[in-house]
């Protein structure tokens, strides 16, 4: 959750204007997150407008809103006050057809709004760009926020650009560059566990650990997302943006406070220093794609698909992070579709102890912290002398399971935006340094170094992994 709470009270009358508003993404997760902020009593006095191509009218637009928001209904803790903000916001929105890569048009979906602006561009990233470049053509009122989805940009040069357009029409701590695992609790647990406990930090070094992997397989296949997914595949989709993130978190120094300026300069610094392991994307890297499975078809034969491009649906990769505190720790990277298991979570892998006493023997296993993010857990695995023979070494561990946050991981960062806070959005120097990681491992793909592997739909993945 943010500094100020779910409950932290409103700024002043906003309106929040969601570009795209007829498309999947709006639908499946942004009026979800917004319905579960706005009847938690967590937004301010709000005004929606959706926007888009579709030929709707307001009611068909209205309809949208009440059923993205109607899993929430009965979940109003704030004593009323919530349920009627969700009533207000469904009885005051509307929906303006637009292009919203045009100028005039982008001025007469913005024409009349009132309060503090807010623009969500829930639009595939070729069509942002040109959205934010017809934008330079409008006269945006004062104190104007930009919200942007991943993929920010296809590249370093592409996100710099992308970059130079959105500081021409508003200052840095306005734009909202969303990853969406910043909002989930276990993930920014990860700054808890670390910085409020004596326990852990000081084992979390290069002399005590011996490799960290952050692992976010899923069982769920393409979902019909092909029109984004086959140009963007596992490595751009996850691994430059949200399994970074968590690397930053697990890596970073503490920061000196969780204020926005200190918290994204910590992470901002830790990725700076990361790079591919060995300087070598060859031996450093993994790709693969789905075929034919129990469950699912092979990921050629889904509609929109198209085969020659060769997107990888499950990629691996390792880097360094090359501090004093990490030198010489190989962090791996892994996602992947449709995998068996859906494995989710950062394991620390701690070294040896330097000797077990002569005497005492059995089963014994690295000492691992392993930290869940579905189911969210945390879990220490140890060696105890265990039960029965007291000279035997038994493996135990010690896990804790954590509720769901207050708020989808959507909510959460929503919250951040209209409260005026980025501490959860991503600095747009932080958008590009991801892409500088990975750049070498896309280079060495495309000049074709890295096989393109395959695995069964619902299996664990190839067989080859750098993981294990
Ligand atoms: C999205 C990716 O950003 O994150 C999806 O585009 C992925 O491909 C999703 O499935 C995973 O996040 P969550 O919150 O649904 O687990």
């Amino acid at each position: 959750m943010t500094n100020d709470g779910v409950h932290g009270g409103g700024s002043g009358e906003q309106t929040l204007v969601i570009l795209g508003a007829a498309g999947d993404l709006a639908g499946r997760l942004l009026l979800p997150g917004l319905g579960a902020l706005v009847a938690a009593g967590g937004a301010p006095k709000l005004t929606l407008v959706g926007a888009g191509m579709d030929d709707w009218d307001d009611e068909r637009w209205r309809k949208r809103v009440v059923e993205a928001f109607g899993a929430h209904r009965g979940k109003d803790a704030s004593g009323g006050k919530g349920e009627r903000a969700v009533a207000d916001v469904v009885g005051g929105t509307r929906y303006v057809r637009a292009d919203v890569t045009r100028a005039d048009e982008l001025r007469r979906v913005l024409d009349g709004v009132g309060g503090e602006v807010v623009v969500f561009f829930a639009l595939p990233p070729a069509i942002t760009g040109k959205a934010c470049e017809a934008l330079l053509d409008v006269e945006l009122p004062e104190g104007t926020r930009l919200v942007l989805e991943k993929p920010f940009g296809s590249g370093v040069r592409s996100a710099a650009a992308l970059n130079r357009v959105l500081t021409r029409l508003v200052p840095e701590e306005r734009i909202h560059r969303v990853d969406h695992f910043l909002g989930k609790s276990t993930v920014l647990n990860i700054v808890g566990l670390r910085f409020a406990n004596r326990i852990f930090e000081p084992l979390l070094s290069a002399e005590h650990v011996a490799s960290v992997d952050v692992v976010f397989d899923e069982e769920l296949a393409l979902e019909g997302r092909a029109g984004y997914y086959d140009k963007a595949g596992a490595l751009a989709d996850m691994i430059q943006s949200h399994l970074l993130q968590i690397l930053a978190l697990l890596a970073m120094e503490a920061p000196l406070s969780m204020d926005p300026r200190e918290f994204r300069d910590a992470v901002a610094e830790v990725l700076r220093a990361t790079r591919v392991w060995g300087g070598d994307p060859k031996a450093s890297s993994l790709r693969a794609r789905y075929a034919d499975g129990a469950q699912h078809c092979a990921y050629t034969k889904e509609p929109g698909v198209d085969p020659e491009r060769g997107t990888e649906t499950l990629a691996e990769l390792v880097l360094a992070v090359d501090t004093w505190r990490w030198a010489g720790v190989p962090f791996r990277l892994r996602s992947g579709k449709a995998v068996g298991g859906g494995r989710q979570e950062a394991i620390i892998t701690f070294k040896e102890p330097p000797r077990i006493p002569g005497g005492l023997h059995g089963p014994h296993q690295p000492d691992r912290l392993r930290i869940g993010f579905g189911p969210d857990r945390v879990a220490l695995d140890f060696n105890i002398n265990g039960p029965g023979d007291p000279f035997v070494i038994d493996p135990v561990t010690l896990a804790a399971d954590f509720g769901p946050g207050e708020l989808p991981p959507y909510g959460e960062v929503l919250h951040g935006v209209l409260h005026d806070d980025p501490t959860l959005s991503v600095r747009g120097d932080v958008a590009e340094e991801c892409w500088r990681i990975v750049e070498p491992v896309t280079a060495a793909w495309r000049a074709g170094e890295v096989p393109l592997l395959e695995y069964p739909a619902g299996s664990a993945g190839p067989e080859e992994s750098l993981l294990s």
